[in-house]
């Protein structure tokens, strides 16, 4: 038995490639003109992806060890261009494939968002996405005049609102008000554009929005929050999901309960797709596979510094404080990206930080072998969970290099293919309308 042919997509900053890898060539001066992902979007779409989701960050952090070394040693979240010029750069070198940027609702004036969310739709004929987040990080905030974040909670209830507004303004033109009448000589129908004139807590907008919304009408909405306030506005709101529960049974109940909260705020369960993080490892065989992931997960002083720094970043708890051989002392909190200190505290049960560090996972499970058998387990595991798909991070810590993106594009896809498991065309012109297919 088969599953039934779910999505698959690319999650990734827009940062530089496995800048250590052999086959890094240029990359590392050069990534930032966008070629390296252009080449990767052509790739990706000759193979069946869906989309490419570009997640983001705005700072520089020194949070680890109180100094910005570690962060710009190991190119942790900074250098990072801004996804949104970037979309309709990898629109215009592909025909089908869809393109999500993250932007915040912490640090955006929605005005500003919802147009250039609508002229990216237009000029990519519906194949953008926003990736709708809050921010995790008062050193960003401290970039927009900020000083802290608010309270995770509350931004949640701040992004409700700005949600609201966008929809509206994208609401603000009817269709049909573009009517060009060469005989009344008017081109737009002012009795079709209506003003917003919103006054919230958090914003005040006038609009109407000075452009008609694009082909999909509201952009393809995504979201990544994995508290109970992120998945409350997670089926209201999103399209697509990206999640990182760990293990089958955690992954069911995360889609079921996500389902069943979308069936609570009147949509249907399958208007939000649930879709998975994992770091497939591929080898000629298994062996090779195995011997692969076994270097990868290897624990270097390179490994504790990249992770122990992300968590930094995003916590913004040092975690060069910590003993490495004691246990993650229990009063550490965050008002940053909790999912992701609870995750790291769920896997360190019992463990100390090294120990959890070196069985540290980032993806849902692991998969390890060769193409046709990382096939059968994603088979496998879409069965048990019920669908809707899988987005590939990349190697463990390593990211992703021209090799590794071809490995996934030229070996795990055609294999997937060949099972019925993912698309063999693009049967509709949004990624909206793609998504909703299956
Ligand atoms: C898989 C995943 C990807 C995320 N990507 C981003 C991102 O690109 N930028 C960002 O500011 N936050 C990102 N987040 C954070 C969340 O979107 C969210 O704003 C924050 O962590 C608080 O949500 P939570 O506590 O509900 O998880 C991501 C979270 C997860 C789990």
């Amino acid at each position: 038995m088969s599953a039934d042919p779910f999505h698959l997509a690319w999650f990734t900053p827009f940062k530089v490639p496995a800048w250590k890898s052999p086959w890094a060539q240029d990359t590392p001066f050069t990534w930032l003109n966008g070629q390296y992902y252009v080449d990767m979007a052509r790739n990706l779409e000759r193979a069946g992806f869906d989309f490419m989701m570009f997640e983001d960050s705005t700072l520089v952090s020194d949070t680890y060890g109180g100094s910005m070394e570690n962060d710009l040693k190991h190119g942790l979240h900074s250098p990072k261009g801004d996804p949104v010029p970037l979309l309709p750069m990898l629109a215009q070198a592909t025909k089908h494939m869809g393109f999500i940027a993250t932007m915040s609702t912490s640090f955006y004036p929605p005005f500003i968002l919802a147009r250039v969310m609508a002229t990216m739709d237009h000029l990519t004929q519906g194949r953008v996405g926003w990736n709708v987040v809050t921010s995790s990080e008062d050193l960003a905030a401290q970039n927009y005049g900020i000083d802290h974040l608010l309270q995770h909670d509350e931004r949640y209830v701040m992004a409700e609102e700005f949600i609201t507004v966008a929809k509206a303004l994208w609401d603000s033109w009817e269709d049909g008000a573009i009517v060009a009448d060469r005989e009344t000589g008017y081109l737009a129908d002012h009795t079709k554009v209506h003003p917003i004139h919103h006054e919230g807590k958090y914003f005040k907008v006038r609009g109407p929005l000075n452009l008609p919304a694009g082909p999909q009408h509201y952009p393809t909405i995504c979201q990544a929050g994995g508290s109970p306030m992120g998945r409350d506005f997670a089926s209201r709101h999103a399209n697509v999901l990206l999640a990182t529960p760990s293990g089958v049974d955690a992954m069911k109940e995360y889609r079921d309960d996500i389902r069943s909260r979308a069936v609570a705020q009147g949509r249907a369960a399958d208007d939000v797709k649930v879709m998975f993080i994992v770091q497939p490892v591929l080898g000629e065989t298994e062996a090779d596979a195995q011997a692969l992931a076994r270097r990868r997960y290897e624990l270097t002083q390179d490994q504790i510094e990249t992770i122990l720094g992300i968590m930094s970043i995003t916590t913004e708890v040092d975690f060069k404080q910590f003993d490495l051989d004691q246990p993650l002392p229990a009063d550490v909190t965050t008002n940053g990206h909790q999912s992701g200190l609870d995750q790291f505290r769920k896997g360190a049960e019992g463990k100390t930080i090294r120990e959890a560090l070196m069985g540290r996972q980032t993806e849902v499970l692991p998969l390890i072998g060769t193409p046709a058998s990382v096939a059968e387990q994603m088979d496998e595991v879409m069965e048990a969970v019920g669908g809707d798909g899988f987005l590939i991070r990349g190697e463990p810590v390593r990211t992703h290099s021209r090799r590794y993106v071809d490995e996934i594009a030229s070996g795990l896809a055609p294999e997937l293919r060949k099972r019925g498991l993912i698309r063999s065309d693009y049967t509709e012109p949004t990624l909206k309308a793609n998504l909703g297919a299956f």
